[in-house]
């Protein structure tokens, strides 16, 4: 990868630059536009993702933040934790985007409400300006937003650096998520769930689960953010799942503001507060996206993933849809529970689990592990079930011992079905499978839940 730009790239990032900075300056003159300004910052983070990534790769590579290609005939090493450069970069864009979702507030609360004739009350006259109007529970979760995703990419950091033992790292995204766990509490606090009808006569209408709510949301934190982790190992595919899973929730975002929805909406502020946190996640996504698609010039490491997946946790908490979130995260939750056996080693985990690179066909192939010591029993027979359905591809000798397996995971898996394939093929199959799930998954939760709650929620 050459460390500097070639002159059509740095003219077009110039060129994009100075639109969004031109965006920025005019919404200044009118109320803010929080969201267009949103969208200015999210070309800025853009470019200037891009461009750090051209600028740091070599840097990185020289502290020891470089990765082999596995996957590729040559082993070539290449700069590893690129995730570090987009959350970076995403955290001083949504620093720096502060003013602008509170611009009417603060000058409304600054100038008499844009009316100096106003005439001061006595109590105003007493506390100064108006700021005691401002809204600050919105402010309080927009930091606690920034706080949390923070602490996730101290961790990712950290793990690209020392990688961390897996029982250590589960738990700092659930530290991570404390910020925005007390912001709920006090700001909204609702910790009842809506109970599906054909339940209604035992649980009742809501059902208050009270301080296990909490747990659910630090939970989802921790799964969202190593969910990602480990749907990993292919050139593109940790940051194009993340790209489809933000570019649904805000395509979910789009159906609860106006024109689809009228004006004001109860859910319309909470559903502009997540564009303004995915809008740039997307900008700085799709920039590594074009470096780390194959053939890859970049990985994104543990950080990125790790930094996706808190983004969406928050994001969820935070917008008050954690169980569409879900919905959009099935291929990882299917992929976590498939894991699951090699996870709790049950069955033996080898380091890596990515395909295997065949250098004579150059296609990828499912990845084993060997058994050396035969496998007790029951879990043999389990294996061979599995491999009847097609659900895993088993090896076993002429007297019936099972002596390998495809990996556990959802890439070896589509290997297992669709054959070998090149890379890109293989990314690109995946993603459009996140696609058709996350899509069907929304159709359900806006169409279907009629069926099994008395009404949706928008
Ligand atoms: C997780 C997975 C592991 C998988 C790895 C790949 C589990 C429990 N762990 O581990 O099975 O092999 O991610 O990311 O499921 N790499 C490539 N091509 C790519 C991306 C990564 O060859 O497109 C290789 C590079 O050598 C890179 C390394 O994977 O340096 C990164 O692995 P790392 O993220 O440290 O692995 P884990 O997250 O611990
Ligand atoms: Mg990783």
């Amino acid at each position: 990868m050459s460390p500097s730009l070639g002159s059509t790239e740095a003219l077009s990032l110039f060129s994009l630059s100075l639109a969004c900075f031109g965006i920025l300056a005019n919404t200044l003159q009118g109320e803010g536009e929080p969201l267009i300004a949103s969208i200015a910052f999210s070309g800025l983070a853009f470019s200037l993702c891009y461009a750090l990534i051209r600028w740091l790769g070599n840097a990185f590579m020289r502290v020891g933040f470089k990765g082999r290609d596995m996957a590729k005939l040559k082993h070539v090493e290449i700069p590893e934790t690129m995730g570090a450069v987009c959350a970076l970069v995403y955290l001083f864009i949504l620093m720096v985007f502060i003013p602008w979702p509170f611009y009417k507030d603060i000058v409304a609360a600054t100038s008499g409400g844009g009316n100096r004739d106003v005439v001061q009350v006595l109590q105003q006259v007493e506390t100064g300006r108006l700021l005691h109007k401002f809204p600050h529970s919105k402010l309080a979760s927009y930091l606690s937003a920034i706080l949390s995703i923070q602490c996730i990419v101290l961790l990712g950091i950290g793990d690209d650096l020392f990688d961390i033992r897996w029982r250590h790292k589960v738990l700092i995204p659930a530290v991570g998520a404390i910020p925005l766990l007390i912001v709920y509490f006090v700001d909204f606090g609702v910790t009842q769930m809506v109970v599906p009808i054909p339940l209604r006569p035992y649980l009742g209408e809501l059902f208050d689960l009270g301080w296990l709510y909490y747990v659910y949301m630090a939970l989802l934190s921790i799964f969202s953010s190593n969910s990602i982790n480990i749907l990993a190992g292919i050139n593109g595919i940790e940051v194009g799942q993340s790209l489809v899973i933000a570019l649904l929730i805000v395509f979910n975002d789009i159906l609860y503001l106006s024109p689809f929805t009228p004006y004001p909406h109860p859910a319309t502020d909470s559903h502009l507060f997540s564009l303004y946190l995915l809008l740039p996640f997307i900008g700085v996504s799709l920039a590594l996206l074009m470096h780390n698609w194959y053939p890859a010039k970049v990985f994104v490491g543990d950080t990125y993933c790790y930094f996706a997946g808190m983004v969406f946790a928050v994001d969820g908490i935070l917008g008050h849809f954690s169980k569409t979130l879900i919905l959009l995260l099935l291929p990882q939750a299917f992929n976590f529970v498939y894991s699951a056996p090699q996870l709790f080693h049950i069955i033996p985990c080898p380091r890596h689990r990515l395909p295997h690179f065949n250098a004579r066909t150059g296609l990828l192939e499912c990845s084993r592990v060997e058994f050396k010591k035969p496998l007790p029993g029951p879990i043999a027979e389990v294996l061979k079930i599995l491999h009847r359905f097609r659900l895993l591809d088993v090896e076993t000798d002429e007297t019936g011992q099972v002596v390998s397996s495809s990996n556990f995971t959802l890439i070896n898996l589509w290997l297992v079905w669709f054959g070998p394939m090149r890379e890109d093929r293989l990314a690109s199959g995946l993603l459009v499978f996140q696609t058709v799930v996350g899509l069907l998954g929304l159709f359900i939760r806006h169409r279907m839940a009629l069926l099994v709650f008395a009404q949706d929620n928008w």
